[in-house]
């Protein structure tokens, strides 16, 4: 009961944001990182969504062993069989359904009376369970939604057999302590809520998902809705590497809970989906940005050399950032370029693709003070994956 199972959805809600969507083979190249890093489950797609989606989510099924591999649909048959048709080959799968409950998106989205909402839930999950057990219901807009109802709608589908219920708060409005209180209420008001796990999911429009995610925990809540940097609708989702650093770091507030992630893998799969997406994180995000580990103020640096616990509350190592502090510019031998490149990841590189990309940071490093790791991976997309 005290782990947090971490559902990532970098390739289904992060996709869907604008600039982030990727090819079948790019999601499957993720979701073999995400295995690595360890994540329990793996929202691969949509795939009613499109035939692309259907393929990633099918592709992805056929390639990842350890991981649950799950597809969202809407409360429809159509929706669910595609699913279960894409997750198919998946030695663990997931079917996570869902449908709206707050008065404004049943009124005006749905055109559907709340009695209509519960029986579509019910019937969907009932339908999922034809192919696999394994079901999540999410409650869409489940924060601005009618208590009682909420309450109603979640005991109603616990009964039609979905294992874990998701409460989304889909706008992003809440607030830690209201969002706590939410998940406190469902524990207690929900009389059949012992036969399921309850599920955050937290998008970030107040830049609050972490903190709303972190306080449902904190209040019952053992799985949390997480992408990789955070991407995601709109101003995007909880950040897995800040969800789970939290609870690592802060274990005296957390106590027993404990997440199943490699934290040493997080850098690496950082930078893959920034490689992949092209787009990268800014140097001061929270983990993963190139100033989370960086001391320049001379007073720090004093501190740090003294005692590093002075100014670091958790190591660079133990989220995988390469330990080199070695600054890259003009200077810098072949010898220094191709070890950074190994510490970012790349590995296989041939002799002539570094010596072609070495000739090239060099012309670079003349025009700049300081080549940074986005730079070089810059390089490298614009290189050997944009050809
Ligand atoms: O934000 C949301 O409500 C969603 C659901 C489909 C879980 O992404
Ligand atoms: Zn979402």
């Amino acid at each position: 009961m005290d782990r947090l199972i971490i559902f990532d959805t970098t390739l289904r809600d992060g996709e869907q944001a604008p600039g982030f969507s990727m090819t079948v083979e790019e999601k499957v190249t993720m979701a073999q990182q995400l295995e690595k890093l360890g994540v329990d489950v793996i929202e691969a797609g949509f795939a009613a969504a499109s035939p692309g989606d259907f393929e990633a989510v099918n592709a992805v099924s056929e390639t990842v062993k350890e991981s649950i591999v799950c597809s969202l649909a809407r409360a429809l048959e159509s929706d669910i069989e595609k699913a279960g048709e894409a997750l198919a080959p998946a030695e663990r799968k997931r079917i996570h359904t869902f449908i709206a409950t707050s008065p404004i998106h049943m009124k005006y989205k749905l055109k559907m009376s709340p009695e209509q909402v519960i029986e579509r839930a019910v019937s969907a999950v009932k339908f999922a369970r034809n192919f696999t057990d394994d079901v999540e219901f999410s409650a869409e807009d489940a924060f601005r939604s009618e208590r009682e109802f909420l309450f109603r709608v979640f005991e109603a589908v616990i009964d039609a057999g979905a294992k874990t219920i998701n409460v989304p708060d889909t706008v992003g409005y809440a607030i830690p302590e209201e969002f706590g209180k939410l998940i406190a209420d469902i524990k207690n008001n929900v009389p059949n809520i012992d036969k399921a796990v309850i599920s955050v999911h937290c998008h970030n429009d107040l830049g609050l998902a972490v903190a709303n995610s972190l306080s449902a925990v904190k209040n019952g809540a053992r799985q949390a809705h997480v992408t990789i940097n955070g991407i995601g609708e709109r101003a995007g989702n909880a950040a897995l590497e800040e969800v789970v650093m939290a609870i690592k770091v802060r274990k005296d507030y957390f106590k027993d809970i404990y997440t199943g992630i490699n934290t040493k893998e997080i850098y690496k799969t950082s930078r893959l989906l920034c490689r992949i997406t092209g787009s990268f994180v800014q140097p001061n995000k929270a983990i993963v940005g190139d100033n989370a580990f960086a001391h320049e103020a001379g007073i720090h640096q004093h501190g740090i050399l003294a005692h590093r616990e002075t100014y670091e509350i958790m190591r660079a190592e133990d989220v995988g950032v390469p330990e080199s502090k070695i600054v890259l510019g003009k200077h810098s031998g072949r010898h220094a370029f191709k070890a950074r490149l190994e510490e970012l990841g790349y590995k296989n590189l041939s002799e002539d693709e570094i010596s072609m990309l070495f000739e090239k940071f060099k012309k670079l490093a003349d025009k700049k003070k300081e080549v940074f790791d986005e730079d070089i991976e810059a390089l490298i997309l614009d290189e050997l994956f944009k050809s």
